[in-house]
């Protein structure tokens, strides 16, 4: 009897094990629909998306969720903006690129980490499905403020 009792419950904890694995991969988070290092718009689009960086929506949403499009400039040793503020569920196009010398651009927690590179752009498309603070890194060693490089997505 008491072996049937450990069968059992060593079934139930594999059983457990299952449902964990399963949720973790259901719950990762969004999904990086794209990403290219090296599209090359025009000049003229560059200076427009960079002049300003930060977040600009470019659709509503009526019935869908909304799209924004997040532009970032990294520099020694500081991202700007440094603070990202993003709808839940929206699905956020990133631009991404160095003034100065290579930088890396890391959201902990989600699959999130690119290059910066001086004179390209880095594009990827992410949705941030929950809530909450999300640190910004840069995990490209780019001189002694290296490790003071960071910035914040709050997703609300
Ligand atoms: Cu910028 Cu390390």
């Amino acid at each position: 009897r008491w072996e049937r009792r450990w069968l059992n419950a060593a079934g139930l904890l594999l059983v457990l094990f299952l449902v964990l694995i399963a949720y973790s991969l259901a719950t990762e988070g969004g999904h990086i629909a794209q990403r290219s290092g090296r599209a090359a718009p025009d000049q003229l689009t560059a200076l427009e998306l960079f002049a300003n960086p930060g977040v600009t929506v470019t659709n509503l949403g009526a019935g869908r969720p909304p799209e924004v499009q997040v532009s970032v400039v990294a520099q020694s040793y500081a991202f700007n903006p440094s603070e990202i503020l993003l709808p839940v569920g929206a699905v956020a196009t990133f631009y991404l690129t160095s003034r100065d010398t290579q930088h890396g651009f890391q959201v902990e927690g989600t699959n999130i980490n690119v290059q910066l590179i001086p004179g390209e752009i880095s594009r990827f498309t992410y949705t941030f499905r929950d809530a909450g603070v999300y640190r910004v890194t840069c995990n490209e060693y780019c001189g002694i403020g290296h490790h003071n490089m960071l910035g914040t997505i709050r997703v609300l």
